[in-house]
């Protein structure tokens, strides 16, 4: 350190003159540390030279934006080293480490601290690193926690020699996937840090964000994390908490790791490239997912957390919405105008203006009056009808005149100030006193159940949108301010807006059930999820459908969620792909975006193309703010809604496939909508693409993102790819390269890719009527003539059709020019009725002379044939059979 600090003498003089100094060109500054290595050493705002050199750290500036000027010398004096031996542990090993030095960056530093390593399954592993002497707070996430033998695993952990780095590498690569200096390791009170490398810059996940790209750029990027009432902004913190990431390696095997931790936190990523991670509470919970496969990582993930629910069939209809309809006749008209216009369409959101002003579990009769009435109506004709509720409760109402509070106060259910016995009281909707219900509190979840409940008599409704659950709150902190303690204010606050823990919600002391908000503020959304999940189980008899804005670590168990007031603009429109890929890798893959944007005003033209966009969002929905102009695809005349109709259309008839990937998604952690990296991970172009996005394996969505665009630039990773609309193989010329499509206002370019089949079904206005329709099979061959798929169907809305085994799945697979169907469950006599009405082929080589279904030849007007390769053929055979399909 001596050193350093004599080289850079005269820069101190130049900076106490106020010039530059000390610099990476200045090759003795950064001799020791390479400027990609570095790692901050005053991550908070504020830092100086001076107070670098107090904390023994190297103050060194560079040109590289976002690379930290102060930073740790190659060997920290803050981390720890190995204490003894490793020990062996029912689960795996156990490691102590004692801290090297008395010094601390920002106060009470633990010591020891121990690193339990699980080998949990062959391939998930878990390392924690806690204080063995004292219970710190830990996410009540219930993951299993099974044990496998070291020698049955995909990895290995490995100590260095010189014992100063903690390494997990892949065995059957050797690849290092996780390689951490012990002496970077800080853990203190209020402060706890790890930083690894990565095997690669193939980075993505973390949220929730608004990323400017779905694979990061690792140049001292900084995300912090930590719920936020917040609008999609490029780096600010939002809605919910998602401490996970997956890294492609640059062999193409793909690794996920989650840390599970619910405190403020941020993390960095360097072009080392390397990770480091920065808490302010909790442990240091991590949890390792080997793939090797994008889709293993997700799959494995969801099995830790919980996998993702299983959605109603309507849910997948679309969507509308919009604060502000403003009273029961506009939003009549608006509905009236979607039937008007035949627009596929099974649901309708209410936002707050439904309520008796803003107050949750009422509604207001007088702008709204018959609201009950038209619910009942609505369903009566096929649609679904869902409710927004907020968290927070007015306490300003006369006693005995408002029962949610009246209930909730004299059942004790709200979060409480530091004291732990009076509730907090902040501000929110209807602009007065509120308090927040604490849903971490078994007694907050009868309290909500029965309000639930209660409102269900009034309100048919068949889903629950819980906003603002972040717990956002209209001051900084609740009544009369925040308190000054370490609580309130710790030494270190993460990279998040406005650097307060309070802003926007509640003080870090308040007391909920299971601790201090200051651990379980990002735990509010997740906390209210499950038990509305079950309340409107409850209240329907159905399964549930709950759309939530604040989410965490396995809430995609119990409900899906939207990325948030996002804007009318047309680079919205694109990073939405990216949020909804994110969320798909987050275990959500229930997730769309408003449709058209929320704030400001939409146009024509972006609308026009967010609606082609959105029919493709796995949560599919047109929502808007208050007072902006009407954007609902009826809005904007018959043109508009001819071209939305069509797109949605589309959207209906590949409902059977959607659905199919939810229920494999929900049985084996699936994702829905995917990257094309998750499909074609070995080619390296696809690592950056985020405008185009598949369903499944086989269904591309490539939307126009650009105003004035009548083409787009698609990327075509190697396989047999079909224009969706003609039936036309993309010329080889075109596969590993990017080729325009047209995309004429009245189109968004959709692709088939050869290998798949896909079942659909006729489209209609509503689910309801759709799913009496006839299905079909789309059979997109690859280059040998081959293809597989199958179809998941049961009644739509049942809980647990899986579980009790009340479903249909069939298996399709096309080989030498046959078509077969195993069915292998055929337990819901619903599917009896049911029909196939089309076959399509696509990709034949040959004009077939004939074709026999179930052994007989069909009539030459019962298919026909097209010179580029497809087939169609016309047939009624019921679902239920064994499909037995030659093409000679
Ligand atoms: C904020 C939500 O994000 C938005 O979707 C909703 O319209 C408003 N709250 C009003 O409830």
């Amino acid at each position: 350190m001596g050193r350093v600090k004599s080289l850079c003498f005269l820069a101190v003089v130049l900076a106490v003159l106020g010039q530059s100094f000390c610099s990476d060109e200045d090759p003795q500054c950064s001799r020791d540390v390479p400027v990609k290595s570095r790692i901050d050493c005053h991550p908070q705002p504020g830092a100086s030279q001076e107070k670098c050199e107090a904390r023994g750290c190297i103050w060194c500036s560079t040109n590289m934006p976002n690379a930290p000027w102060c930073f740790f010398p190659e060997d920290s004096p803050y981390g720890y080293s190995l204490n003894g031996n490793a020990e062996k542990t029912a689960k795996g090993w156990r490691l102590t480490l004692n801290k090297l030095q008395a010094l601390s960056l920002f106060g009470n530093d633990i010591s020891p601290v121990v690193i339990d390593v699980e080998f949990q399954t062959r391939d998930r592993l878990r390392f924690k690193i806690y204080d063995p002497n004292r219970q710190r707070f830990e996410v009540p996430l219930k993951v299993e926690s099974p044990s496998v033998a070291a020698d049955d695993t995909s990895y290995d952990i490995e100590v260095a020699d010189d014992t100063s780095h903690f390494r997990i590498k892949r065995k059957s690569t050797g690849t290092v996937l996780w390689d951490a200096s012990l002496s970077d390791l800080i853990f203190s009170n209020q402060y706890l840090q790890i930083t690894t490398t990565v095997p690669s810059t193939s980075v993505y996940g973390f949220g929730e964000h608004e990323h400017l790209s779905f694979k990061h750029s690792m140049n001292f990027a900084t995300y912090g994390m930590f719920s936020r009432d917040q609008s999609p902004t490029p780096f600010a913190n939002l809605y919910g908490v998602h401490p996970f990431y997956m890294c492609v390696e640059t062999d193409s095997n793909a690794h996920g790791v989650l840390l599970l931790n619910s405190n403020a936190q941020d993390v960095s990523l360097s072009p080392n490239p390397s990770l480091t991670f920065r808490t302010i509470g909790g442990v240091l919970d991590f949890y390792v997912f080997l793939g090797p496969t994008p889709e293993n990582v997700i799959q494995q993930y969801t099995e830790a957390i919980g996998r993702p629910h299983m959605p109603a069939y309507w849910s997948l209809g679309f969507q509308l919405s919009r604060w502000g309809y403003g009273s029961i006749d506009v939003l009549k008209k608006t509905v009236d105008r979607m039937h008007y216009y035949d627009i596929p369409y099974d649901v309708q959101h209410s936002d707050i203006d439904y309520m008796e002003r803003r107050l949750d579990f009422t509604y207001d009769k007088v702008n709204y009056a018959g609201l009950p009435e038209y619910m009942q109506q609505l369903k009566k004709e096929g649609m679904h009808y869902v409710l927004i509720l907020d968290p927070f409760i007015s306490k300003d109402e006369e006693p005995g005149t408002y029962r949610p509070y009246d209930l909730g106060e004299e059942m004790g259910v709200w979060v409480n100030n530091s004291d732990g016995v009076t509730p907090a009281v902040g501000k929110a909707w209807p602009d007065g006193h509120s308090v927040f219900p604490d849903y971490t509190n078994p007694r907050t979840v009868d309290w909500w159940t029965q309000m639930c409940l209660e409102l269900k008599d009034v309100l048919d409704y068949d889903g629950i949108w819980i906003d603002m659950n972040e717990p956002s709150n209209f001051d900084r902190g609740q009544y009369p301010g925040c308190a000054v303690n370490d609580v309130n204010n710790p030494p270190y606050i993460p990279s998040i807006s406005d650097r307060a823990l309070a802003q926007k919600t509640l003080c870090p002391d308040s007391k909920t059930y299971l601790g201090e908000h200051y651990n379980t503020h990002s735990l509010f959304g997740w906390s209210q999820t499950a038990p509305t999940f079950h309340a409107t189980q409850k209240a329907t008899g159905k399964r549930a459908f709950v759309l939530s804005r604040s989410t965490f670590v396995g809430s995609g168990k119990h409900g899906g969620h939207w990325l948030g007031d996002n804007f009318s603009q047309w680079k919205d429109m694109h990073l939405s792909i990216i949020g909804i890929l994110e969320f798909n890798l987050f275990g959500i893959p229930y997730i769309g975006a408003d449709i058209c944007g929320f704030n400001y005003n939409t146009t024509y033209e972006l609308c026009l193309r967010w609606m082609q966009l959105g029919s493709f969002y796995p949560f599919s929905r047109n929502h808007n703010a208050e007072k902006n102009s009407e954007q609902d695809p009826a809005a904007f005349g018959a043109e508009f809604a001819k071209i939305s109709r069509e797109t949605l259309r589309i959207r209906y008839s590949l409902l059977p496939y959607l659905y199919t990937l939810f229920f494999e998604s929900h049985v084996h952690g699936n994702t829905v909508a995917r990257s094309l990296m998750h499909e074609f991970t070995s080619d390296q172009k696809t690592h950056e693409i985020d405008t185009a996005f598949l369903w499944g394996p086989a269904f591309m969505i490539a939307p126009v993102l650009q105003e004035g665009a009548r083409s787009v630039d698609v990327y075509f990773p190697e396989a047999p790819w079909f224009d969706y609309y003609t039936g036309n193989k993309v010329p080889a010329s075109w596969l590993k390269n990017y080729a325009t499509v047209d995309a004429p206002l009245s189109k968004i370019p959709l692709f088939l890719r050869g290998g798949y089949i896909l079942p659909k079904q006729a489209p209609a206005t509503t689910t309801t009527k759709s799913r009496l329709n006839p299905f079909g099979l789309i059979i997109a061959l690859d280059d040998q003539g081959e293809a597989s798929g199958s179809l998941f169907w049961d009644d739509g809305d049942s809980i647990d059709s899986i579980e009790k085994e009340i479903y249909f799945l069939a298996k399709y697979t096309f080989s030498k020019g046959h078509l077969k169907t195993e069915i292998v469950k055929n337990g819901y006599r619903g599917a009896d009725s049911l029909k196939y009405n089309t076959i399509t082929i696509l990709g034949l080589r040959l004009r077939p002379h004939a074709v026999a279904l179930n052994g007989r030849t069909v009539r030459g007007d019962a298919f026909s044939y097209q010179t580029n390769g497809k087939l169609t053929l016309w047939l009624s055979a019921a679902l239920t059979q064994e499909l037995n399909i030659a093409i000679y």
